[in-house]
């Protein structure tokens, strides 16, 4: 923790417990607080705000400590959570593939230079372009692998020629995760009911590779309760995966996948994930499959290692509490999406130089755009902030500018590395009406 974040968050407090812990090589999390102001703002200087910073070497240690909990694993980066080419080219060279959820990401996973027999393509109600797409690619790469998730994806693969690689997707109808709409184990939406599985399977096998059974709990796993649920959940995916086992005439499996759903801690005052304990419960739970085990961490690998930096460019006395303030900044919901759909908790650390010598407000960060949801947080505890402060909001690499939008006209933000190299320019507004097609065109 550096002076400036001292007082910044009331949960982050607790984030100077972690100091030690940041001082050693691979630490299990990366707090708000652990970033270098003076860097940051150079940063945000250099290349003005909203700014995304990501630091590689975060995500190349996220990698790290995720093989060591599961060493024998193979390990599928769940490209969704950031499919920024330099953070795909990072989690390649840590040797692991990728799991992708359309024809878009399969491209994206191959263009970065992941094998083909390292990348699957979770097809979720495929539309006819993705389906098109992956059958034409995995001809020149017969390793691609692709999940379904119904059995009429099966029919449309056949009809295009596909006679590769398929995993079958179950709903093992228990879910979890960090909110409703991201729990996904028990939704009908995905996956093959159980009680269809073993017609799905036979189909599979009778004209196709059938490789695996996969199934994913949901996202942002992280409490005991969670603990139990996934246990609880892998425990089903083996029974399935037996029966699918069962049924191969000595063929057995290549492997079972259990998804992702690894959560990170965004708030300071929780604990990192205790990855080992969730390793040894997946494979206690699994029991004797004959298989290798499959998972696809998202969030858990890039999650701490970008931050969001922002400009207070409004500050103005709110409700009926004098200290109150709105503190207006120039990133919203379009920048980072997480807080208004999920009502998601990210750390928010004031980067003014005497932030310290500062009394706490209660605040509320509101970006710029036209929605009442268009808030960070509400009436949190953070140095009175004052117009030109650089805010940083943490914990912002995963599902950040992946879930970026240009809504309200707002070109979406840039980013760079922690080093200061440009990932992605920042978008020109003539790009928005790019693809328009004005009177003059027609
Ligand atoms: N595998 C499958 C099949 C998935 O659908 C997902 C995420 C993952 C793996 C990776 O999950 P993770 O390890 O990142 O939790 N936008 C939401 C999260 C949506 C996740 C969708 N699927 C958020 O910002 O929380």
């Amino acid at each position: 923790m550096t002076d400036e974040s001292a007082g910044v968050d009331a949960d982050q407090e607790a984030g100077a417990a972690d100091a030690e812990a940041v001082a050693a090589p691979n630490p299990p999390v990366r707090r708000v607080g652990d970033w270098d102001a003076a860097r940051l703002r150079d940063l945000a200087e250099q290349h003005g705000t909203p700014l995304y910073v990501t630091d590689l070497d975060r995500v190349a240690e996220n990698c790290t400590r995720f093989r060591a909990a599961f060493p024998d694993a193979d390990v599928r980066y769940a490209v969704k959570a950031h499919t920024g080419r330099a953070v795909l080219d990072a989690v390649r060279d840590a040797g692991f593939g990728a799991e992708c959820a359309s024809a878009g990401e399969v491209r994206r996973a191959l263009d970065a230079g992941f094998p083909g027999d390292r990348v699957d393509y979770t097809a979720v109600n495929p539309p006819a372009r993705d389906l098109d797409g992956f059958v034409d690619w995995w001809r020149d790469d017969p390793g691609l692998t692709v999940t379904v998730g119904a059995a009429d994806t099966l029919d449309r693969l056949a009809e295009r020629g596909y006679d590769g690689r398929v995993c079958v997707r179950v709903n093992p109808g228990v879910g979890a995760g960090h909110h409703e709409k991201v729990r996904t184990g028990a939704a009908a939406k995905f996956g093959v009911p159980v009680d269809r599985v073993d017609d799905v399977v036979a189909a599979a096998r009778a004209d196709f590779e059938f490789v695996g059974v996969h199934a994913h709990a949901g996202s942002g796993i992280h409490g005991a309760d969670d603990l139990a649920a996934h246990r609880e959940f892998v425990s089903r995916v083996g029974d399935i995966a037996r029966d699918a086992a069962g049924d191969a005439d000595g063929d057995g499996l290549e492997y079972v996948n259990v998804g992702g759903g690894f959560g990170v801690p965004y708030r300071d005052a929780d604990a990192p994930l205790d990855l080992a304990a969730v390793a040894a419960a997946t494979r206690d739970a699994l029991g004797d499959v004959d298989a290798d085990l499959a998972v696809e961490p998202g969030r858990y690998l890039v999650a701490d290692a970008a931050v969001l930096l922002t400009a207070v460019n409004t500050v103005k006395p709110a409700g009926a509490d004098a200290d109150e303030v709105v503190a207006g900044v120039d990133a919203g919901m379009t920048t980072l999406l997480r807080p208004a759909m999920y009502d998601a908790h990210h750390p928010i650390r004031s980067l003014a130089a005497d932030a310290a010598d500062r009394d706490a407000a209660p605040t509320t960060v509101a970006g710029p755009i036209c929605e009442s949801g268009d808030v960070f947080c509400e009436g949190r505890p953070l140095p009175a902030a004052e117009r030109g402060d650089l805010l940083t909001v943490g914990n912002a690499g995963a599902y950040g500018y992946e879930m970026a939008s240009t809504y309200n006209s707002r070109p979406r933000p840039a980013e760079v590395s922690l080093d200061g190299e440009p990932l992605r320019r920042r978008e020109p507004l003539a790009d928005l009406t790019r693809l328009e097609v004005t009177p003059e065109d027609r």
